[in-house]
């Protein structure tokens, strides 16, 4: 059979099994799929015994996804540019390593109907897991994408990073006062700490969406602003879950799991 596997530490909550066996069972595929737990130092001998064993493809989450790419024989060019890989890929010689967090974001945002094209958009924080979904919010065609951040630095290097892919204007948090956005996502990590970064004064347009990458109890401070600022529509990352678990499982059985809907609901019972 067929073996997969999610690596990361800690690694017992991970949904990522049960995702994929929702996957195989929706679309015939007949494969094992587990969670293996690995420490940082093991990481380079862990790989390479998993390779030996015969598994065809691994997911790859914290702390390991900047690790891994120099570990892999090959990294998309997505991968590189968003600065991580969370899917692995078995070849002969070794690992590919992908990234497919942004994909999975940006079905998200359609299976959701949440518009980007010609839409004002506005990203909160610039942290790693920003720089995975900027390529995409790009090719969406956006009439305005705003990276917002407590300091003005990070937001300028990934404005500076992007500028092959389009244009990306970089902010200070305190500097939106008075300003507008279609869509807001949120990828700081402050709901980790159960907080929401400090913002001024009401940001969303009328008939806006909010979008947050994390979901669970880290959601509930964002949820609470959108509510706030009369959200048209409010949405947690669980679909982003999915929908990178998807492209994963797509790009090792090059069958599409379609029925993302069916699962998320399953996840949230
Ligand atoms: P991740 O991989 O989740 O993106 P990260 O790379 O550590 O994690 O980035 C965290 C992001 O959340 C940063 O943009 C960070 O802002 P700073 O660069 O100013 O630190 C933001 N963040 C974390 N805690 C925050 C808080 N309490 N308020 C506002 N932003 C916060």
């Amino acid at each position: 059979m067929d073996r997969y596997a999610v690596i990361g530490q800690p690694i017992a909550h991970s949904r990522s099994p049960a995702i994929h066996a929702q996957f195989a069972r929706q679309t015939d595929q007949v494969l094992s799929y587990e969670a293996i737990e690995i420490a940082p130092d093991a990481l380079p001998a862990r790989l390479q015994a998993l390779h030996a064993a015969g598994y065809r493809g691994l997911n790859v989450t914290l702390p390991h996804k900047v690790a891994v790419m120099a570990l892999c024989e090959t990294v998309s060019g997505r991968a590189q540019r968003a600065g991580a890989v969370n899917t692995l890929i078995r070849t002969d010689q070794g690992w590919h390593g992908d990234n497919t967090d942004g994909e999975g974001f940006i079905r998200d945002l359609q299976r959701l109907g949440f518009g980007v094209a010609g839409r004002r958009v506005l990203v909160l924080g610039a942290g790693g897991a920003v720089r995975g979904i900027l390529e995409p919010l790009l090719a969406a065609a956006p009439a305005e994408l705003v990276v917002s951040n407590r300091n003005p630095w990070k937001p300028e290097a990934l404005a500076e990073a992007f500028k092959p892919l389009g244009t990306i204007v970089p902010r200070t948090h305190l500097s939106l006062k008075g300003d507008r956005y279609d869509l807001v996502v949120n990828a700081t990590a402050a709901g980790h700490s159960g907080r929401m970064a400090a913002l001024p004064g009401p940001l969303l347009a009328r008939g806006g969406d909010c979008y947050d990458l994390s979901y669970g109890a880290a959601f509930a401070p964002f949820r609470a602003w959108s509510e706030a600022q009369g959200a048209a529509r409010i949405a947690d990352g669980l679909g982003m879950l999915v929908g990178q678990a998807a492209a994963a499982f797509e790009a090792w059985r090059g069958v599409v799991p379609d029925r993302l809907d069916a699962v998320i609901a399953r996840l949230r019972e």
